[in-house]
Formats: structure tokens, C-alpha cells, sequence
């Protein structure tokens, strides 16, 4: 194993950079779970027509980008705070604006200047699971209108087998960094309750969590928590 480094890197760098050469299509379906293959869809974030929609870490923003084109929100913000994402992103699908508006930056920085936007806010396995969440969730919280939705798949238990934490604990994990070096960053990997605890703890209401099981077998596949919660009216 190479040196482990600490620095800021942009470690998102190699992140769907292989795909965004060949992959250039706005995808036709929205998936949660980790494989991207089955489950639920786009319909679990309600009818989306006229509202404000915001991706917390939305890569290279295909997500967003199918929302754009599909479901006819007033618009939707694709936020991811890498510089490699939203370069990707913008290349990608910058064409779509002003429906889709790509920014860069930290999700809960950009959350707390929108106080009271949003309608819709979600993360599909995105900056919900690597910024910690107790500065994150009040941040949406605030950020949503009264009556506002959050939902967002996260892992249901690490891609090594190994089980969800019981407390509000990150696990530092496995990266590289854009010259190849390994690096380590934070993913909050949370048990049920703990996700439900600290909803409420936020002030989110009508909190609800399904598992989405595996679609494939083998190393790093993965159950998938689809997490749903409101902000009152
Ligand atoms: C595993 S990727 C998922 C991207 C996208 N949602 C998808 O499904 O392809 C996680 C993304 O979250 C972003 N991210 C992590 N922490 C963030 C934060 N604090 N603010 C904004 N983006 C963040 C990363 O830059 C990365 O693009």
C-alpha cells in the first residue's frame, strides 16, 4: 500500500470519471438502491411539478439530471462540494440549466444559506453519508419549507459485510487520491435507530426506513436503507 496521505485532496477525483467518458445520456430511471437496478424510483419524492429539489451530493449529477428532464421541478440544484464532480457534472449536463443549476460546495454550508427553499431535498448514497450528520440533518431541517421532504438511501451495513454502527460513529475509509496515493475519509454507516434518533433530534416528523435488499451477490454488494422523513408543517 502506498503512503497514506491527510492532505485536501480532491478525493472524488476518480469517482465515474471512467463513465462519464463513455456515458453521456440523461439516464430514463432513478434508482436508490446500491446496485442501481431495482426497487423504488423517482415516485417516492412525490410529485415533483414546480417544486424546488436539491441533491446533497449529487456526483456527477445524473440523478439530478433525470429529475430535470422527467418529473417537471421548478428546478433542481445538484450540489456536490469535489471539484472533479462538478467539472464532470457541468460537462455532462451543464446544457440543462436553468432547470438543473449545478454548485459547488459543501452541502452544509450551501444548506444553511437556503434556509426555508426547498421542497424536496434527497442523497443517493451522497454527501448524507460522509458529512456528519449532526450538522447536516438540522441544516436540512432548515432548509426545507414547512411540509418539506428528505429522503436518502444510505448503506445498511458497511460493503465489507461488517455491521451498521449502534452509536453516531464514522469509519474511516479506503480512497485514493487524484495521483493515485492512498487516503482515507469519513462515511457514517448508522444502524436504524440510530438514522431515527437523529431525524428527531433535528425536528424531522413521519420518519420511515425500508431495506432494499441486495440485488447482486459478492464482495462490495450491499442492502440499502431507503430513509424518509419530514420536516413539519
Ligand atoms: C458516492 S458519491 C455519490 C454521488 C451521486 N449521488 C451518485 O449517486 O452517483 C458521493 C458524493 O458526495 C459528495 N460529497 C461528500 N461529502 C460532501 C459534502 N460535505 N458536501 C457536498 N458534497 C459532498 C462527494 O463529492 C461525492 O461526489
Amino acid at each position: 500500500m502506498g503512503r497514506v496521505t491527510t492532505s485536501t485532496a480532491d478525493l472524488w477525483h476518480h469517482y465515474g470519471r471512467a463513465r462519464a467518458a463513455s456515458d453521456r445520456a440523461v439516464p430514463a430511471t432513478f434508482y436508490w438502491n446500491w446496485g442501481q437496478d431495482a426497487g423504488p424510483g423517482a415516485e417516492v419524492l412525490s410529485d415533483l411539478t414546480g417544486r424546488c429539489v436539491g441533491d446533497l451530493g449529487a456526483g456527477a449529477a445524473r440523478h439530478a439530471a433525470h429529475l430535470a428532464v422527467q418529473h417537471q421541478p421548478a428546478r433542481v440544484i445538484a450540489v456536490d462540494a469535489s471539484p472533479a464532480q462538478y467539472a464532470i457534472a457541468t460537462d455532462l449536463y451543464g446544457y440543462l440549466a436553468p432547470r438543473l443549476r449545478i454548485v459547488h460546495c459543501d452541502v452544509v454550508s450551501h444548506l444553511s444559506a437556503m434556509r426555508g427553499t426547498y421542497d424536496v431535498l434527497y442523497s443517493v448514497f451522497g454527501a448524507v453519508d460522509f458529512a456528519d450528520p449532526r450538522e447536516l440533518l438540522p441544516a436540512a431541517a432548515a432548509a426545507l419549507r414547512p411540509g418539506g421532504r428528505l429522503v436518502f438511501a444510505t448503506l445498511a451495513h458497511y460493503l465489507s459485510g461488517s455491521h451498521a454502527q449502534p452509536d453516531v460513529v464514522a469509519a474511516e475509509v479506503s480512497t485514493k487520491t487524484p495521483d493515485g496515493e492512498a487516503a482515507t475519509m469519513r462515511r457514517w454507516v448508522l444502524q436504524e435507530h440510530v438514522w431515527t434518533k437523529l431525524l428527531d433530534d433535528a425536528g424531522f416528523t413521519r420518519i420511515t426506513i425500508d431495506v432494499l435488499p441486495a440485488t447482486a451477490e459478492g464482495p462490495r454488494t450491499a442492502d440499502t436503507l431507503l430513509v424518509r422523513a419530514n420536516r413539519p408543517s
